[in-house]
C-alpha cells in the first residue's frame, strides 16, 4: 500500500504541450560479423569451457570413480558383511585396502566389480551370446533420458557387466557426465555418425574407455545433429538417402551394444 511519503511521480509533460520525439542519436556503425569474428568467438568460448571444466574437476581435471565399503560390497553381491569377511579369508578375491586408521576396508570399483562377477556368475552373458541392447528414448525433453542411461550403465557395471554406452544426442549430456566435453574433446569421426552414414561398419575406433571401470563410451559431438533428424523410410532417427542405415540397424549390424 502507498504511504504519504511515496509521492506520485511528477508529470513530465504538462498543459497543452505537444510531445516531440527526442533527437535521434547518430547511428553507431554496425560491427561487421564475418567468419573471422565468429571463429574468434568460438575459440574464446572453447577456452572458457575448458577453464570451467578444469575448475569443476579440480584437482584431477577428470572424474574419479567411487570406492565401496564392505557393507556396500555385500549389498552388490547379495550377501551379508560377515560373509564378505569370511570370503576374504580364502584370499581368492580382491582384498581391498584398509583405511589409514585401519578400522574399515575399502574396495575400488574394479575390485567391487570382480566380487560382483564372482557372485553373479550365472547372470553374466554366456560366451558367444549377442549383447543386449537397451535404448533410452523419449520425444519429450527433460524427462530423465540421460540420467536413466547413466544410472542403467553404472548399475549394470556394478553388477559385473561390461557396458558400452552410446551417446546419440548431439547435446552430448551423457558424454559430459563422463567428464568428456562434446564441444572440445570429441570430433565427429569419433562418434556414431560414420556408422550411421554408412562410411564404416565398425564402431570400434570410436569406443573410448571412461573413468568408470566397466563402462566404455561412444561419445557425441554437436556435429551429430543430423542423427536427430527423422529418417523417412523407417521413421527412425538417422539415415542419409542411399547410404548407411538408421542407428538401430547400424548397431545391430556391427553387433555392439550394452552388455
Ligand atoms: N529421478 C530423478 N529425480 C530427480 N531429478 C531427476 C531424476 N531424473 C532426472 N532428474 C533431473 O532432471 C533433469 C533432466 O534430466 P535429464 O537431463 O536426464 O533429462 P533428459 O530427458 O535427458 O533431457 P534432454 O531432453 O534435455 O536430453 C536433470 O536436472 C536431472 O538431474
Ligand atoms: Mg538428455
Amino acid at each position: 500500500m502507498a504511504t504519504s511519503s511515496q509521492a506520485e511521480p511528477t508529470a513530465l509533460v504538462t498543459g497543452n504541450q505537444v510531445a516531440t520525439d527526442p533527437p535521434s542519436p547518430a547511428l553507431a556503425p554496425r560491427a561487421i560479423i564475418d567468419m573471422r569474428r565468429i571463429q574468434a568467438l568460438a575459440a574464446r568460448a572453447e577456452s572458457m569451457v575448458g577453464q570451467i571444466r578444469q575448475r569443476l574437476l579440480a584437482p584431477e581435471s577428470r572424474k574419479v570413480a567411487p570406492v565401496f565399503t564392505t557393507a556396500q560390497l555385500a549389498a552388490l553381491c547379495g550377501v551379508d558383511k560377515p560373509h564378505i569377511n569370511y570370503r576374504l579369508t580364502k584370499g581368492d578375491l580382491p582384498a581391498g585396502q584398509l583405511t589409514p586408521t585401519g578400522g574399515k576396508r575399502e574396495f575400488t570399483l574394479p575390485e567391487a566389480r570382480a566380487w560382483a562377477r564372482a557372485y553373479r556368475g550365472e547372470k553374466m552373458r554366456p560366451k558367444g551370446q549377442r549383447a543386449v541392447c537397451i535404448a533410452v528414448a523419449n520425444f519429450k525433453g527433460g524427462v530423465s533420458k540421460t540420467t536413466s542411461s547413466m544410472i542403467l550403465a553404472q548399475g549394470l557395471s556394478l553388477r559385473g557387466h561390461r557396458v558400452l554406452a552410446i551417446d546419440i544426442d548431439p547435446q552430448g549430456s551423457l558424454t559430459t557426465l563422463h567428464g568428456i566435453l562434446p564441444e572440445t574433446d570429441v570430433s565427429e569421426d569419433m562418434t556414431i555418425s560414420p556408422l550411421c552414414h554408412g562410411e564404416t561398419r565398425d564402431i570400434t575406433p570410436a569406443i573410448r574407455s571412461t573413468y568408470w571401470d566397466g563402462i566404455d563410451l561412444v561419445a557425441a559431438a554437436p556435429s551429430c545433429s543430423a542423427l536427430n533428424s527423422p529418417c523417412p523410410p523407417c521413421r527412425c532417427a538417422t539415415r542419409r538417402p542411399g547410404s548407411g542405415a538408421c542407428w538401430p540397424t547400424a548397431l545391430s549390424r556391427c553387433g555392439t551394444s550394452t552388455t
